[in-house]
C-alpha cells in the first residue's frame, strides 16, 4: 500500500457500546485516530502526536459484531504537520451490507528525540483530487 495510506480492520465487542446498544462515538474516534496516527508514523518514519482532530461526523450508527474499515490518507504535508483524512467503513458480513459510517480530519505532528516538532518529507498533490484537497487545507490553515 502506499505510505501515504493506511487501513485498520477492527470488530467491537459489547464493552464498545453506549447506553443504546451501538458502538459507541468515542471508541470510532480513537480507532480513526489510531490509524491517523499509524499512517503518519508510516510515511514520516518518526514519532507523532494527534494536534488536533475536526470533521468528525458519525454518518450511521455501527451495531456489535460488525466489521470496521478505517482507512487514512494525508491529504496534506507541512513542516512538521500531516492532514489526515478518516473514513470508516462498517460492514455486515452476514449480509453483505457495507455503508460509510463515519469520518474525520486528523492533524498530526512529527516530534524529534526532545518532543520538539520536527520536519517530515515532503509531499506535492499530482491529480486533481489531491490538488482540491490540499487547497482546502491550505485554506484552512490561513484561518
Ligand atoms: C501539537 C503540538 C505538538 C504543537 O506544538 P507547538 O509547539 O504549538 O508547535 P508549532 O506551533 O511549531 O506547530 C507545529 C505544527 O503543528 C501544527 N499545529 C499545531 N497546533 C495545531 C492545531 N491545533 N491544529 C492544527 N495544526 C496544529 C502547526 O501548524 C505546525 O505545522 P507545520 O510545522 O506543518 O507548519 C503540541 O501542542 C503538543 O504536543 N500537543 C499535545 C499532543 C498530544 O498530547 N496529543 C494527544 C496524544 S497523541
Amino acid at each position: 500500500m502506499e505510505n501515504r495510506k493506511a487501513e485498520l480492520i477492527e470488530t467491537l465487542l459489547p464493552k464498545d457500546t453506549n447506553s443504546y446498544g451501538n458502538i459507541f462515538g468515542g471508541v470510532i474516534m480513537s480507532i480513526m485516530d489510531k490509524t491517523a496516527g499509524v499512517v503518519c508514523w508510516r510515511y514520516s518514519k518518526k514519532r507523532v502526536v494527534t494536534g488536533c482532530a475536526q470533521r468528525i461526523s458519525f454518518h450511521t450508527p455501527i451495531n456489535v459484531g460488525e466489521v470496521i474499515y478505517s482507512r487514512a490518507t494525508i491529504i496534506h504535508v507541512g513542516r512538521s504537520s500531516m492532514e489526515v483524512e478518516v473514513e470508516i467503513e462498517a460492514e455486515n458480513v452476514m449480509d453483505g451490507n457495507k455503508r460509510r459510517a463515519a469520518s474525520g480530519l486528523f492533524t498530526m505532528v512529527a516530534m524529534d528525540e526532545n518532543w520538539k516538532p520536527t520536519p517530515v518529507p515532503a509531499w506535492q498533490p499530482v491529480t486533481e483530487a489531491e490538488i482540491e484537497k490540499w487547497r482546502e487545507v491550505e485554506k484552512r490553515r490561513k484561518g
